[in-house]
């Protein structure tokens, strides 16, 4: 196969000097400095770094929803800067699942149509939609739940529609920003067996932002942000 070609399909997402700003007070602020990143398909990739060091930023980056004042950024070798915002919004649905720590479930809406929403605005019916929200909370372990508003959940069984509602339209990406913080310990490690088992079973990519580095540890690479810039870890013994 061609090398570039093979490098293409391999390469899920390729940073290249991108650099963020933001105004404080009337003035630029540089929070992301040439970040320099390549994340291949099938990995695990840990984030970590002090509050306010720029994970946050850099996720939303990686998942379209923010655009760098400079530098290049390609996903699955597509150039996504001069993309329209059509373009990268049906990217975001098709390919990219988001899990935050808040969950950000829709308060009005049962787990089943939370989780049948990113298939909604895809133009599947809602019957298709929810009957692909069912099978993914099955998946998940809350086959009993559909029915329930997500106030009449745990955090544990919330952050599994929203791992659920990522999954639902099969991306090739999960990004999920500290997941697991506001969890107690034993449901922060389902929460963790879940999304480990989603990437061995299913392949899909996750890229996570921890503050723990023993939880880092369990990703195939770790990556420390200080003050904006990159520090790839585990290569240099620093977890
Ligand atoms: N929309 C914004 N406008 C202005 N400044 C921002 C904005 N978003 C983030 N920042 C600033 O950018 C820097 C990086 O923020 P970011 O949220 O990426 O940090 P973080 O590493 O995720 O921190 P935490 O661990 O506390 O979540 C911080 O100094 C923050 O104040
Ligand atoms: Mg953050």
């Amino acid at each position: 196969m061609d090398k570039s070609l093979e490098s293409c399909l391999c390469e899920l997402l390729v940073l290249h000097n991108v650099s963020q700003c933001y105004s404080r007070g009337g003035q630029p602020v540089t929070v992301l400095h040439d970040i320099n990143l390549t994340i291949v398909r099938g990995q695990t990739c840990a984030l970590v770094g002090a509050s306010g060091s720029g994970k946050s930023t850099l996720l939303n980056i990686l998942g379209l929803l923010e655009t760098p004042a400079s530098g290049r950024l390609l996903f699955a070798g597509q150039n996504m800067l001069n993309a329209s915002a059509e373009a990268l919004a049906r990217l975001r649905n098709r390919e990219i699942g988001f899990v935050f720590q808040s969950f950000n479930l829709l308060p009005r809406l049962s787990a089943m149509d939370n989780v049948a929403l990113p298939l909604s605005y895809r133009g599947l019916s809602r019957r298709d939609a929810r009957q692909q929200a069912q099978v993914q909370l099955q998946q998940v372990g809350l086959a009993d739940k559909l029915h329930d508003k997500p106030a009449d959940l745990s955090g544990g069984q919330r952050q599994r529609v929203a791992i659920a509602r990522a999954l639902v339209g099969n991306p090739s990406l999960i990004l999920a920003d500290e997941p697991t913080g506001n969890l107690d310990s034993q449901t922060a490690e389902e929460i963790m067996a879940l999304l480990l088992g989603l990437n061995r079973e299913r392949g899909v990519t996750l890229v996570m932002v921890t503050h723990d580095t023993a939880l880092a540890g369990r990703f195939g690479r770790q990556i420390r942000m200080v003050d904006g810039r990159l520090q790839e870890g585990a290569a240099h013994g620093q977890f």
